[in-house]
């Protein structure tokens, strides 16, 4: 009896074990935009957004690869956060994944702004025209971390 309890308890053990891991599968492989609606609820978060690309779907923007690109950034007044970390370039395909950094020097927020100038390409092997959207990092000084995404944008070859 008791080592039947023993036994159930540790099948529930596992179980629950399994759950997690696949709990924690499932949030890594959901798609990055959900995610960052959830984000975008926090207190921390709240206000900061990309302006440059913006943030909402406002038709196709195109981008020539290889070119200079100025990123923009802003947050509300009263914003903890004092500075965007990068600018990750995500595919827009079926549960966006990385594809590369293209900027992560930092870049202070001031009077709720930040910008910074950077290279935007795609790497080699990928098929141009390509459809992309941006993840930047924030911090506060107190520590915690949140991210945004921006809306779609397509890079183009060069000519
Ligand atoms: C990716 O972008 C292309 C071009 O805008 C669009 O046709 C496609 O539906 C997008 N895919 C996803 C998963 O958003
Ligand atoms: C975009 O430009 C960079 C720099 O010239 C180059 O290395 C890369 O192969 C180009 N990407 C594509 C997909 O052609």
């Amino acid at each position: 009896m008791l080592l039947n309890v023993k036994s159930t308890f540790i099948s529930l053990f596992l179980i629950s074990l399994l759950c997690t891991f696949y709990g924690v599968n499932a949030i890594a492989v959901s798609k990055i935009k959900g995610l960052k609606e959830r984000d975008d609820k926090s207190d921390l978060c709240s206000g900061f957004k990309f302006d440059n690309p913006p943030s909402g779907l406002k038709g196709p923007i195109l981008k020539r690869n290889n070119t200079e690109f100025t990123a923009r950034w802003s947050t509300e007044s009263g914003s903890k956060l004092n500075l965007v970390l990068d600018f990750e370039l995500f595919s827009n395909e079926t549960d966006g994944k990385l594809v590369t950094t293209l900027w992560d020097k930092g870049a202070d927020i001031k009077d709720n702004k930040a910008s910074a100038t950077f290279s935007m390409y795609a790497p080699e092997g990928i098929t141009l025209p390509a459809t992309f959207f941006a993840r930047s990092w924030a911090s506060s000084p107190s520590g915690p971390n949140c991210f945004i995404v921006s809306g779609d944008f397509t890079i183009i070859k060069d000519l």
